[in-house]
């Protein structure tokens, strides 16, 4: 989906939510839903209901985000998947924490130079679309694992309403309906049967979506769990398709996949512990690094105070992503020095040569091209009565992955092979670089951004945090929790403000349409500092646990993102 974030586009948004009793925020109210004991935001109202049904029969956090990451898979399907991976990090009740790591893995036969012809050149697009930019997808072995350990309803109860959104079908809006006309030719293009179901016709707003082949397939899911998806006729539809398209997934990758409990990260910013996820994602020790650092100076939204935070946050992410080239990667290939990276000493030698008045200029590197993408990773968040939470972020990396559709099968696999460093220096599509830590290799998980977290006070619950958007995901996680525990801003109002973001290279600042108010542009350039305006940066869906117990959601107004609750 083109999501930019145009305000005028808010009365429709606003309208498609009341048709489908959710709650997204006006745009003159900063207040989220707000409800007593139990919350789902996610990108798609129909997937919220989904997680607040499953909540209401009883189900736990773990339950409502198994259920609700199957039902994007049918209603969003450019980015909920079950073709691609993803990370929880879950808080809970009692305060333990988990991070289950399901990412996808480079294919048995990956290697370092894939992506290269024979003059050591990038081959144009091949870590992007078609068969050769999907990794092994992880999503569904990972729903399974967290059931096994978290799980407290039947498995099948939290399949069977995705099954029945694919086999009955759902009402596009305007919107979803101009995202898959937009998809056509790439569908058409990469996959090796043509998807009808997606591109057999013209779509307009109230047009029915029915997925008969992703049906069967959660069916599959349903019935026999992992075997239903890495064994059988839905991994013989994949090796099939991949044999018709030159890739290189076997029945061997498929049969291996194993997602991953790892030990979160766990930091401390101020009264806050920050509970995120590590490698083989960037994104927890970017935005520790970050607080890591900003806790030594005092900052402020206030006035001219708001330029000085922006300067401070920038010359952050000059450093911070200067590491992320160097030193991160899937940790069990190489070896991310995670406790140096967060050293108190370290970070303070990192901003030795920081100026309050003056930005320092990147290091002279090949140039990265930031690009204007669409954000098709999708994050949620989820609370229950009892108090468990779970902060999901899953993806197929770009807009419809690789637009492979596996015949007879009905899904799209991702394209995240692009997230490893096809070639030292060359950056991905999100204009950041990599070396040698991401190479392609057989078995590995490439390096990501995704963010998703969990913030406690005092011992108990605070927020649940997390966004798409590429490399943006750990500046805009960071920004919304600063919005909160500094600016002092609810949960919505958080999530709508405008957000800013830069990574080292390409050297500029980079902004959504209306951010710079006041003389912001002005304070930002005296300093040295190149902006450039974008689209829409991330689609934040989070909730705030306010003083007195109940909850507020943040669903970003960037998408028709929704809160849903009781
Ligand atoms: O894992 C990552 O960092 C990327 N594959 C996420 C992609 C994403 O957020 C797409 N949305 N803009």
């Amino acid at each position: 989906m083109n999501l930019k974030f145009i305000p005028r586009k808010f009365g429709l948004l606003c309208l498609v939510a009341i048709w489908y009793g959710c709650s997204t925020p006006q745009e003159e109210s900063v207040t989220g839903l707000i409800t007593e004991k139990a919350m789902v935001v996610s990108a798609h109202p129909l997937a919220s209901d989904v997680g607040k049904s499953i909540l209401q029969q009883g189900g736990n956090a773990v339950d409502a985000a198994i259920a609700v990451h199957f039902a994007l898979a049918v209603v969003y399907p450019e980015a909920g998947n079950i073709g691609g991976g993803g990370f929880f990090v879950i808080r809970q009740k009692e305060g333990t924490y988990h991070s289950l790591d399901f990412r996808e893995r480079g294919p048995l036969a990956a290697h370092p130079d894939m992506y290269l012809d024979e003059n050591g050149e990038v081959i144009d697009r091949l870590s992007l679309k078609g068969h050769l930019a999907s990794g092994v997808p992880g999503a569904v072995d990972g729903m399974v694992k967290a059931h096994e350990k978290f799980g407290s309803l039947p498995w099948a109860d939290l399949i069977q309403p995705a099954i029945d959104l694919a086999s009955e079908g759902f009402v596009l809006t305007e919107g979803e309906a101009n995202k898959f006309n937009r998809a056509k030719e790439n569908f058409q293009q990469y996959s090796t049967v043509d998807p009808v179901q997606f591109t057999g016709k013209d779509w307009v707003t109230g047009d029915r979506l029915v997925q008969t082949q992703l049906a069967e397939t959660l069916t599959r899911i349903r019935d026999l769990g992992r075997e239903g998806f890495y064994a059988g006729p839905v991994a013989e539809y994949i090796v099939a398709e991949m044999e018709r398209g030159g890739g290189i997934i076997s029945l061997e990758d498929l049969e291996k996949y194993e997602s991953t409990w790892r030990d979160p990260l766990v930091g401390q910013y101020k009264d806050y512990k920050i509970i995120t996820m590590g490698p083989p994602s960037s994104g927890g020790l970017i935005i520790l690094q970050m607080l890591g650092t900003m806790k030594d100076y005092p900052v402020s939204n206030k006035g001219e105070d708001y330029a000085a935070y922006l300067h401070l946050k920038t010359e952050m992410e000059r450093r911070v992503y200067a590491d992320r080239a160097a030193y991160m990667a899937d940790s069990d290939y190489y070896p991310v020095p995670i406790e140096a990276l967060l050293d108190e000493a370290y970070l303070k030698s990192r901003f030795l040569t920081f100026d309050p008045e003056k930005a320092t200029p990147s290091a002279e590197i090949q140039e990265g091209q930031l690009l204007s993408m669409s954000e098709e990773t999708t994050h949620f968040s989820v609370v229950d009565p009892m108090g468990n939470a779970v902060s999901c972020t899953t993806t197929l990396n770009g807009g419809m992955g690789s637009s492979v559709v596996v015949d007879g099968a009905g899904f799209i696999l991702n394209n995240e092979m692009d997230d490893f460093s096809i070639k030292p220096g060359h950056p991905n599509m999100f204009g950041v670089l990599g070396g040698e830590a991401n190479k392609v290799e057989p078995g590995k998980r490439m390096l990501s951004s995704m963010t998703p977290t969990i913030l406690e006070k005092g011992g108990e619950l605070y927020m649940v945090v997390g966004t798409p958007g590429g490399s943006t995901i750990p500046t805009s996680v960071f920004q919304t929790i600063v919005n909160v525990i500094e600016f002092g801003m609810g949960m919505q109002e958080a999530v709508n403000e405008k957000r800013f973001h830069s990574q080292w290279q390409p050297e500029v600042i980079s902004y959504e349409q209306g951010a710079l108010t006041g003389n912001l542009q002005q304070a930002l350039e005296s300093k040295g500092h190149v902006l450039t305006e974008r689209s829409g940066i991330g689609r934040v869906d989070a909730i705030l646990r306010l003083p007195d117990g109940r909850l507020e959601g943040g669903a970003d107004p960037r998408g028709m993102d929704a809160a849903a609750g009781f």
